[in-house]
């Protein structure tokens, strides 16, 4: 089912956590009292199951990017403290799934997803994970036009990083079409 390739320490990943918790504290899952560990626990899980089936992967590169994959976007963390912390890999790949928000934002997703595309699968199978974990049922909150526009960026995400991962790729295209049912 799979090579030792794809094995990641629990060392890597404890490293990881450890400075993900520091970083997101008291940050809460949107629309939720949960902590955001929640979040970053499940994108992790997802990326786990995948390396399971997925060949020659660096497990602890995909592992580690899922971790820390929001905290250049949501904490005041850098690229250099991750650089020096994680190495360049993981810096590389964190930068490439965050947000240029100087940009307009319509245009950002596309924009971070040809910057994910140049880095290696690793960081893909993160991007799908990611959005797999946020296509839960909609907030109350959400009108018709933002959960439309939600399924239509998880379309976009799947047409793109398909090649990525089959196994995440069933996955999200699952995931998209129950998401209609909220729409
Ligand atoms: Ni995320």
């Amino acid at each position: 089912m799979k090579d030792r390739t794809n094995n990641w320490s629990q060392d890597s990943y404890i490293a990881a956590y450890r400075f993900a918790a520091e970083k997101h504290i008291g940050q809460k899952v949107p629309d939720t009292e949960w902590s955001y560990l929640a979040h970053l626990s499940m994108v992790s899980m997802e990326v786990m199951a995948a390396l399971n089936y997925e060949n020659n992967m660096d497990g602890d590169l995909a592992v580690q990017a899922a971790i820390l994959h929001d905290t250049i976007e949501d904490t005041d963390t850098t690229y250099d403290e991750i650089l020096s912390e994680f190495g360049k890999s993981v810096a590389d790949g964190v930068l490439a799934l965050t947000k240029d928000k100087t940009m307009e934002k319509q245009e950002q997703m596309q924009d971070s997803l040809k910057r994910i595309k140049l880095q290696p699968k690793e960081i893909w199978l993160v991007k799908m994970a990611d959005r797999i974990t946020n296509l839960q049922p909609p907030p109350s909150y959400w009108n018709q036009d933002k959960k439309k526009k939600y399924m239509k960026e998880a379309q976009l995400i799947l047409d793109e990083l398909r090649s990525g991962s089959e196994f995440l790729a069933n996955r999200l295209e699952e995931k998209v079409l129950n998401y209609q049912v909220h729409i």
